[in-house]
């Protein structure tokens, strides 16, 4: 899969893709990140890539030419699957969406600034626009890092034991159960017994329980049925 990332702050973006199961994707050759400064397609020698809104109002608007010549100049190198726009009034990230995403091979990821990017390239261009959640950020980068790192370690190959992203909270609408390490008794406090008697059935039984358990009281919201 390969990931290019349009962003006016390319630093924000240097260390999520540099550690632990990211890190490793990349060395391994399923992920390719490219992060782009957009100010290489500014308008002016001033590095110029927002300005004042039609209308009167605060805050500045990222102009439409440096995004639609990043955006055209990036697509004429790779044939992306979807161009996507990371924006508070997006469609909502679920799990679901990063289990679908991992199976497309090449995205751009437009982060956006200040008030946000003119409407014409959210029309023109972009395919799906994508909100991590409802609250507002100072920018897209932190969003698409957090898209990146769904998608990223869904990759088969990525992580160590292929089938521990089955287990994940959410995936069948459930929440993970509960896990524990050494030591058996911290504090006084112990280990359920049952991870403890070595019975597979009877573990996977307790895990599946202790799920139920978890999702009905703390996300009820979630479909374990769908
Ligand atoms: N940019 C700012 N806030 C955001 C959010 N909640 N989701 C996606 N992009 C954003």
């Amino acid at each position: 899969m390969k990931i290019d990332i349009l962003t006016v702050l390319p630093e924000l973006l240097e260390s999520p893709f540099s550690h632990s199961i990211l890190k490793r994707a990349r060395e391994k050759g399923l992920l390719e990140i490219n992060v782009h400064h957009l100010r290489k397609w500014a308008v002016n020698e001033y590095g110029q890539v927002d300005d004042y809104q039609y209308g009167g109002g605060a805050g500045m608007v990222m102009m439409p030419e440096p995004l639609a010549n990043a955006i055209e100049s990036l697509s004429g190198i790779t044939p992306y699957d979807e161009i996507i726009f990371m924006t508070p009034d997006g469609e909502k990230f679920q799990q679901k969406m990063a289990n679908q995403l991992s199976l497309k091979n090449n995205f751009l990821i437009i982060c956006g600034h200040y008030k946000g990017i003119d409407e014409r390239i959210r029309q023109q261009y972009v395919t799906r626009e994508i909100s991590i959640g409802d609250y507002v950020l100072s920018g897209g980068e932190l969003p698409a890092a957090i898209l990146v790192d769904a998608i990223g370690r869904l990759l088969p190959g990525v992580l160590n034991d292929e089938t521990s992203a089955l287990f994940d909270s959410f995936q069948d609408n459930l929440l993970a159960p509960p896990v524990y390490t050494r030591p058996a008794d911290f504090r006084g406090s112990r280990v359920p017994d049952i991870l403890l008697s070595g019975d597979p059935k009877k573990i996977d039984d307790w895990r599946l329980e202790q799920s139920l358990k978890r999702t009905n009281e703390r996300r009820p919201d979630l479909d374990t049925n769908e």
